[in-house]
């Protein structure tokens, strides 16, 4: 069966696996340091989710008034609430700087200030003096900055002469002692298989936000990465902390960017009351995300919702002047009008908290080196592996991402890879893999390719998501969630039993996404077993039976193994309360005040 595919060789010095703006910030990095570098992607590179990315990139260029790496540094940690990794939380602040410049010289067109400068924003969580003064530390392109950056990083590795094998879907890694080898891929459009070996693969396969019914995520965020990371016996790293964007569009969940609170824009109850107000009395309509979504969720649970079934907020744009929504926002403007029906200048937008990020994903430190918790090393590279952007869990988001901090996090980590690759990839090099590596991939394919039960993947898919909608939400119980574990683990069972109609190897939709669905199922699994395994609130992750944070005994990371049977397995790494130079101190842990 597996033998009956012939299988296409390709070598390489690095295979990339992605092409959003960490893939090709990794591509053309690796291979203008005359690295051999291969991406494989599913889709068109500018298709990549990078591309619906709004409200900016965070760096403290200070532009538009005061700022300062340490600033941004600061905000970031106390934004993890505590569970972001110090040591890479300092490198992304402080790289930040640097890595804008290079996307200006890139020529990257961010909208520019009277003077000439980049454009810089005000958004949720970002402050100057720490704590003391809103920073406006957002670089933008409009409410259009993914699209800006994704064209402009593809261009750089065109330019660059990377090799791109677009509509590929990768379906496993190869793995041979512990040693990532490289990695199987079916192409789509003619039904061929190949095998890319490398001497590092770097999984830039973004986040897993369509596990679940409503996400701001492209329909392609299936977590195809993590899915290979666990297949291949490695853990994914504090899946709990599923982000949920305030302001997705009410039905629809399109994204309404942060930048419009950032430009003077603010949520109303049915009260007409800004609410946000009350619960965070300084920040208000910018405080963290974690923090709008719940009291967005408060205010409808309390009855004041808008609407005929008062489930939803209004946001408001109306007040600003039509030429700050022309220039800054016409993006939202024109999807507020597509899916809303909305006249952004004449009346609010219904908007509902929608799942937007995942900040958990594949362990790696902060030169993008997978590791893996052992017995005698918490911290154990996996060789031959790297992960970046979304895929990963660097972690520099910890339990709760500040906004623009996202595409901050893929540039600067695409470009840690490159030049961590540079240090340990020697060209030409790549060495060769046993044919039978590749078998138990092939199967996994073949099998899934044939599968003839009951149950069409479509309506496995819907089950998922119902259940992380409904049991694994903004507010969380044990008891809420004891119930999802039941009805996930039930789910995951039942992807023995799927059927596939198509058996073609050419573009079989069908089958793309039952391998979809059989990533975002792993992940979805680890998911839920890891948020009520978590007994405490942190960042994203509430518990209204457990309100309080406890730094005694959880200021941890959690890794979670999911065999192929669905069982699950636990073990923690430290936090990094470190840094890595004595320019900044290590914060302690406050009360959380906004
Ligand atoms: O609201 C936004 O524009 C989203 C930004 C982000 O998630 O970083």
């Amino acid at each position: 069966m597996a033998t009956a595919y012939q299988i296409i060789d390709h070598t390489y010095d690095v295979v990339v696996v992605g092409a959003g703006g960490a893939g090709l910030r990794a591509t053309f990095g690796m291979a203008e340091k005359g690295l051999k570098t291969a991406c494989i992607t599913k889709v068109f590179p500018t298709r990549s989710h990078t591309v619906a990315a709004q409200g900016g990139i965070s760096a403290a260029l200070g532009n538009m008034g005061e700022d300062d790496w340490r600033y941004h540094m600061y905000d970031t940690v106390k934004g993890s609430d505590w569970l972001g990794d110090q040591d890479a939380i300092e490198y992304m602040c402080r790289e930040a700087i640097p890595a804008i410049i290079e996307l200006e010289h890139y020529g990257v067109p961010f909208s520019r200030t009277p003077e000439g400068k980049i454009y810089q924003r005000a958004f949720g969580g970002m402050t100057a003096q720490y704590g003391k003064t809103q920073a406006y530390r957002t670089c933008a392109a409009a409410d259009r900055t993914g699209h800006a950056m994704l064209h402009t990083l593809y261009q750089q590795s065109l330019k660059h002469e990377a090799e791109f094998f677009v509509e590929y879907f990768a379906l496993d890694l190869i793995m041979e002692d512990g040693v990532c080898k490289g990695v199987l891929a079916w192409n789509l459009d003619d039904g061929t298989i190949h095998r890319f070996r490398g001497q590092l693969v770097v999984l830039a396969t973004g986040g897993y936000g369509r596990a679940y019914f409503s996400a701001t995520s492209a329909h392609t965020c299936t977590g195809d990465g993590g899915g290979m990371v666990l297949r291949a016996g490695l853990p994914l790293q504090d899946m709990e902390f599923v982000q949920f964007h305030p302001t997705g569009i009410y039905g629809s969940g399109c994204l309404i960017t942060e930048g419009v609170r950032g430009e003077g824009g603010y949520l109303t109850n049915s009260n007409g009351e800004r609410f946000m107000e009350r619960y965070a009395p300084s920040a208000k309509d910018l405080a963290s995300r974690d923090v709008v979504s719940r009291s967005m969720t408060i205010e409808i649970r309390e009855g004041r919702g808008v609407g005929e079934h008062k489930d939803h907020i209004h946001l408001h744009l109306e007040h600003l002047p039509p030429e700050v929504i022309h220039q800054r926002l016409p993006g939202i403007a024109e999807t507020a009008k597509i899916f809303a029906n909305v006249d952004v200048t004449k009346e609010p937008i219904p908007v509902l908290p929608t799942v937007h990020y995942n900040m958990g994903g594949i362990p790696t430190n902060f030169r993008c080196e997978v590791v893996t918790p052992t017995a005698e090393n918490p911290d154990q590279v996996v060789p031959g592996l790297m992960a970046i952007g979304e895929a990963a869990c660097v972690s520099v988001h910890g339990a709760n991402r500040l906004g623009s901090n996202s595409l901050l996090d893929l540039v600067v980590f695409g470009r840690s890879a490159a030049i961590r690759a540079a240090e340990i990839v020697k060209p030409g090099q790549t060495p060769s893999v046993k044919d039978s590596s590749t078998d138990a991939a092939l199967e996994r394919f073949d099998r899934i390719r044939n599968a003839k039960g009951s149950i069409k993947s479509a309506d496995l898919r819907l089950e998922m998501q119902r259940t992380m909608q409904n049991n694994c939400a903004v507010f969380r119980t044990g008891e809420v969630m004891s119930e999802g574990v039941k009805l996930i683990d039930a789910t995951f069972a039942k992807k023995n039993d799927i059927s596939i109609s198509d058996r073609s190897l050419v573009w079989n939709s069908d089958l793309v996404e039952a391998l979809e669905l059989d990533n975002l199922l792993f992940q979805a699994v680890a998911t839920l077993h890891s948020a009520v395994n978590r007994p405490e609130s942190r960042g994203a992750h509430a518990r209204e039976d457990y309100p309080n944070r406890d730094d005694v005994d959880w200021m941890k990371h959690t890794a979670i193994w999911v065999g192929e049977d669905g069982k699950t397995r636990f073990d923690y790494r430290p936090v990094h309360l470190y840094t890595l130079t004595d320019e900044v101190q290590v914060f302690p842990p406050k009360a959380r005040v906004y």
